[in-house]
């Protein structure tokens, strides 16, 4: 079958992590003897987009994404445009428009791989985080000049919201999630002491949602522990579930201790599949190095693997997770993880590496 996609590359090295996963999901159809196909289109919103028209997204953007069976979307931001409105008005639209309510973003070693934490005597790190992504920190509610007293007693607030139709469905997800796997285990993540509202309601349909699961093992954490244990007692986790924010942070740390933020994959799931979901690296646009073939493309492959699950092609994704270890593991890595090759080379590489699987 033929699955359309919409790309959206957007800024910086988006475009360049987007070209490279399209070239090796297009070579895995192409290997497939006819039993799937891309028919991909390509919207060219982002930055530039917004210095010409004013806005980060065509206003029917929306309406011309939904019929599309996923969307494969590279990152947004550049320092023309200030950050949150380039979040807000791309990525964010497009997660919060289609009830993209669980993020979720898994975190593993690769072979070849030089991690901060094989220093340590850890020899496992095999974890997914499921983020809230629907609301929570992110909700977007507050407001600037409260107080009224102009320049220098500024005020403003940004409150976060917690449903418990929201909490409970992203816990169930990590749960069901869990049961999939070899550990059985959820760590819920909030700083409840602290925040006494929303995240204590998240700790109670925590608890709830875990008495009906007898069979996994569960632990509630605070984020500043949490931060700690992941890079202390990695060993320890499976499941972890959090809040918008926390778990933002937690899963670049993640990556992080996994070798670089350039590895790591994410899928901005809409679970009822009433709206098409979105695949992404969890990365940015990186301007730093943006342009100049240095971007590591593994993030973006590793999220098409993420987008063959969802679109019912397990097989597959486990062919590719198998051509991105075999390419790591010749040492064929992009500066970020310590090596020469450019995002073309490694892209040839994984092209090359399908082949001969
Ligand atoms: P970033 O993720 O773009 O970069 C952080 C560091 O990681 C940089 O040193 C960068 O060179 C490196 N890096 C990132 N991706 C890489 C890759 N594929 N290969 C090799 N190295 C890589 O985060 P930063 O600098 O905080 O943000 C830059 C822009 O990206 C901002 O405009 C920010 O708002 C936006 N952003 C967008 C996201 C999205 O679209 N989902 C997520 C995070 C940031
Ligand atoms: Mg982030």
């Amino acid at each position: 079958r033929t699955f359309r996609i919409a790309a959206i590359p957007a800024d910086g090295v988006g475009r360049e992590v987007v070209a490279a996963g399209r070239a090796v999901l297009d070579a895995l159809a192409g290997d497939s003897g006819g039993a799937f196909a891309f028919d991909w289109e390509e919207f060219p919103w982002g930055c530039e987009y917004y210095a010409r028209t004013g806005t980060m997204m065509a206003d029917d953007g929306l309406e011309r994404l939904k019929d599309f069976d996923a969307i494969y979307f590279g990152a947004v931001g550049w320092p023309t445009v200030p950050d949150h409105i380039s979040l807000w008005g791309l990525r964010l639209r497009i997660c919060q428009s289609f009830d993209q309510w669980a993020n979720v973003r898994p975190v593993h070693f690769l072979p070849g791989v030089v991690s901060p934490l094989r220093k340590a005597d850890t020899t496992e790190l095999d974890w997914v985080v499921v983020r809230e992504n629907s609301e929570g920190e992110y909700a977007g509610l507050g407001g600037r000049n409260l107080s009224g007293r102009g320049p220098g007693g500024e005020v403003a607030v940004q409150s976060s919201l917690f449903t418990e139709v929201g909490c409970e469905r992203v816990i169930r997800f990590a749960f069901d999630l869990a049961r999939t796997r070899d550990r059985r285990k959820v760590s819920s993540v909030t700083k409840s002491n602290a925040q006494q509202y929303g995240m204590v309601l998240w700790d109670e349909v925590f608890r709830r949602v875990a008495a009906d699961h007898p069979d996994v093992e569960t632990e509630s954490v605070l984020v500043d522990a949490m931060s700690a244990k992941f890079v202390l007692r990695p060993e320890e986790l499976s499941v972890v579930v959090a809040s918008n924010l926390n778990a933002d942070i937690l899963s670049d740390l993640g990556s992080a201790l996994a070798g670089s933020l350039g590895l790591a994959a994410s899928a901005n799931l809409n679970p009822e599949r009433r709206f098409p979901s979105m695949f992404e690296p969890v990365h940015g646009s990186a301007p730093d190095i943006a342009g100049r073939g240095l971007a590591n493309p593994i993030g973006a492959v590793g999220s098409g693997a993420l987008m063959l699950e969802h679109l019912g092609l397990p097989d597959q994704a486990a062919r590719l997770h198998r051509a991105i270890e075999a390419t790591t593991a010749a040492g064929i890595l992009t500066g970020d993880l310590g090596g020469t090759a450019s995002t073309d080379d490694v892209t040839k590489a994984l092209i090359d590496a399908l082949a001969r699987s």
